[in-house]
């Protein structure tokens, strides 16, 4: 255990190496018990954290290495109530993600049945209880945890002693699950978990988060007081718990954000710019007035120390960050500009003013959408256009029996549509077009050509649903293709560590497999944060001013996307801001962030990470 960390955890780079981690742990339980009893029982999770390893594990299971046949599982919940063939239900993902693929015996698999009629949960509960002491208890418990520190369904109050029960789901919880469900209303508000006691029962218990957006809680669970408020720190009494992270989901832990507090550092220079920026922060002061007592005072004397006075560290790390600021006259000129957009809306929102300097400073910009972006339209734009084609039908000469036949199936399909439902393919398809229409608008109110703008239409998107396929050749050769074509000297990318869906992780995926297998050099590659954070002054490498007119023409461009308009179908949790309200103010704040550092006072600013070569994003 490292620092204030009060149970081990373990921390890799990125997702892929965490995958192979836990997959491995549960490889090497399952043969272990196996050897030793004859039999292994799994306590599994479902949610987005796990999918990777269970994809994983159907690989090992499919290559030969990894037998199921003596292997029981017991799932840590359902939705209730829940009906078992529901795209929703945990019984159809368990399936679907794991169990059809790999030879566990239907009898060995258990899951809460969220078709229990009421008056008969109780009794279903304490079988479940009853079912894993049969099995002889839980060898492995995989878990997940969400945005109020629960593992299974065991929300703040749950008891370090309770056991499998009914529960009624945090607003957070629900709100979170949202998107899946295509509105927080349709998500249901009840349902069975294992309880913390159960869990506490397993000998080993392996607690997974990815992802930026669990930093915060992850902190509170591994850092923080043992509390009934966030059911995971339960977790730090278990002599068998392990926490496995990637490098996103650890940034808030302590030996990550501010490791001098804890011990001797290597002061080169971002730690030191990290710690100065911090130790401002702390303080209240600009960089330039920090003191030998401030320093002294927030444990940075060793870095004091190396640099002898104040003036010299805070000098240093002034000039580095005001080298930071590119201003139009330090920006790409006459170069060949690729910028990949995940969804046809995140160019303008997180990059809107750098495509306006762009454009000013005379570079050829290629825009690629890389996704359709299509599942977050809302059926009445549907409707609205369809009623448009048909009210435009006769002023534009087009014969009503051309369009008929269309405009009435699609109509009629949104007619029969429950919450959820995947749309037919023709309403996917206009769904589509309506997004395509918002994103040339939006270039063009940039004064960029229509034939700017590409749409890419990736196949791991084209599932319909909230849930993606994993990147394949065919999304690679894609963009191989655009590259072939465009051979930009410059990508910008959206370089999200997670956004809610994780589409902008699986394109920038897809982006660094096609550069990594060309042969010439890399471009220069700058990465944009996606519409949802902002990097901090140290993470970027480049901060871009923008001025009251240019934050202005940007939210305008951000208008066109109207669909996204309002209210939006996926804004994320915990963010009731329009996406140009949390641009404004994400791209004010930064500005007075380097206001307060003491640098200058610009109105708003653009952040970026630049990378020469794509491989170190
Ligand atoms: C799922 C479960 C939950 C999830 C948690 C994190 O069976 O019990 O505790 O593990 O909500 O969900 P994701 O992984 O979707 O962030």
């Amino acid at each position: 255990m490292t620092g204030l960390e009060r149970i081990p955890t373990v921390m890799v780079p990125d997702h892929d190496d965490l995958i192979a981690l836990v997959a491995d742990r549960i490889a090497t339980v399952i043969d272990s018990t196996l050897a030793e009893s004859g039999r292994c029982v799994l306590g599994l999770a479902t949610g987005s954290t796990p999918l990777g390893i269970y994809r994983e594990l159907i690989r090992r299971h499919v290559a030969g290495a990894l037998d199921f046949s003596k292997v029981i599982t017991f799932n840590l919940d359902e939705y209730y109530p829940m009906p078992a063939e529901s795209p929703h239900s945990y019984r159809r993902y368990m399936w679907e993600n794991l169990f059809a693929h790999v030879n566990v015996k239907p009898e060995n698999v258990h899951i809460p049945d969220g078709t229990t009629p009421r008056e008969g949960v109780r009794a279903a509960c304490q079988s479940y209880e009853a079912a894993i002491h049969a099995a002889g208890g839980i060898d492995l418990q995989i878990l997940g945890i969400g945005k109020t520190g629960h593992i299974g369904f065991n929300e703040p109050g749950s008891a370090r002693g309770s056991r499998t029960r009914l529960v009624t789901l945090d607003t957070v919880t629900r709100r979170d699950a949202a998107a899946d469900f295509f509105g927080e209303d349709n998500v249901p508000r009840e349902a069975i978990t294992m309880g913390v006691g159960t869990i506490l029962a397993a000998r080993e218990i392996a607690l997974i988060a990815t992802g930026e957006h669990k930093a915060a809680i992850v902190r509170r669970a591994v850092e923080g007081d043992v509390s009934q408020d966030v059911a995971a720190t339960f977790l730090q009494d278990h002599s068998g718990a392990t926490v496995y992270l990637d490098a996103a989901a650890a940034a808030d832990l302590t030996r990550i954000a501010t490791p001098w507090l804890l011990e001797p550092v290597e002061w080169n220079p971002e730690m030191s710019e990290r710690a100065v920026v911090w130790l401002a922060g702390q303080t209240g002061k600009a960089i330039l007035k920090l003191s030998a007592k401030d320093y002294a005072e927030n444990h940075l004397s060793p870095l004091l120390a190396q640099h002898g006075s104040p003036g010299a560290i805070n000098g240093e790390v002034f000039n580095r960050l005001r080298d930071k600021i590119r201003g139009r006259a330090r920006l790409p000129k006459d170069r060949r500009v690729l910028v990949f957009s995940p969804h046809p809306d995140d160019d303008v929102i997180s990059m809107g003013g750098m495509l306006g300097k762009l454009k000013e400073n005379g570079n050829t910009i290629v825009v690629a959408y890389m996704t359709s972006g299509n599942i977050a339209v809302f059926d009445d734009d549907v409707r609205r256009y369809l009623d448009f084609v048909d009210r435009a039908a006769e002023p534009l000469g087009i014969a009503h029996t051309t369009l008929d036949a269309g405009r009435l199936e699609a109509q009629r399909s949104l007619d029969r549509k429950r919450p959820g439902d995947v749309d037919i393919p023709l309403v996917q398809e206009l769904k589509k077009v309506i997004r395509e229409c918002e994103a040339i608008s939006a270039l063009e109110s940039f004064g960029l050509g229509a034939d700017t703008g590409r749409f890419l239409n990736l196949p791991f998107y084209r599932t319909g649903q909230v849930r993606k396929l994993p990147i394949g050749p065919e999304d690679v050769r894609i963009v191989s293709a655009l590259l072939d074509e465009v051979r930009p000297d410059i990508v910008f990318v959206a370089g999200d560590l997670s956004d809610p869906h994780g589409t902008h992780r699986m394109c920038k995926q897809a982006i660094e497999r096609a550069l990594a297998d060309r042969p010439d050099p890399a471009p220069e590659a700058w990465y944009y944060r996606g519409a949802w954070q902002e990097w901090s002054i140290t993470e970027a490498d480049a901060l871009v001013p923008l001025s009251y007119e240019e934050l202005r023409r940007k939210i305008t461009a951000i208008f066109r996307h109207e669909s996204q308009k309002d209210t939006a179908p996926f804004p994320g949790p915990h963010d009731e801001r329009e996406f140009w309200q949390r641009v404004e103010a994400r791209n004010l704040e930064t500005a007075a962030i380097a206001d307060q550092l003491g640098l200058a006072e610009y109105y708003a600013m653009e952040a970026y990470v630049v990378r020469r070569t794509s491989g170190d994003g």
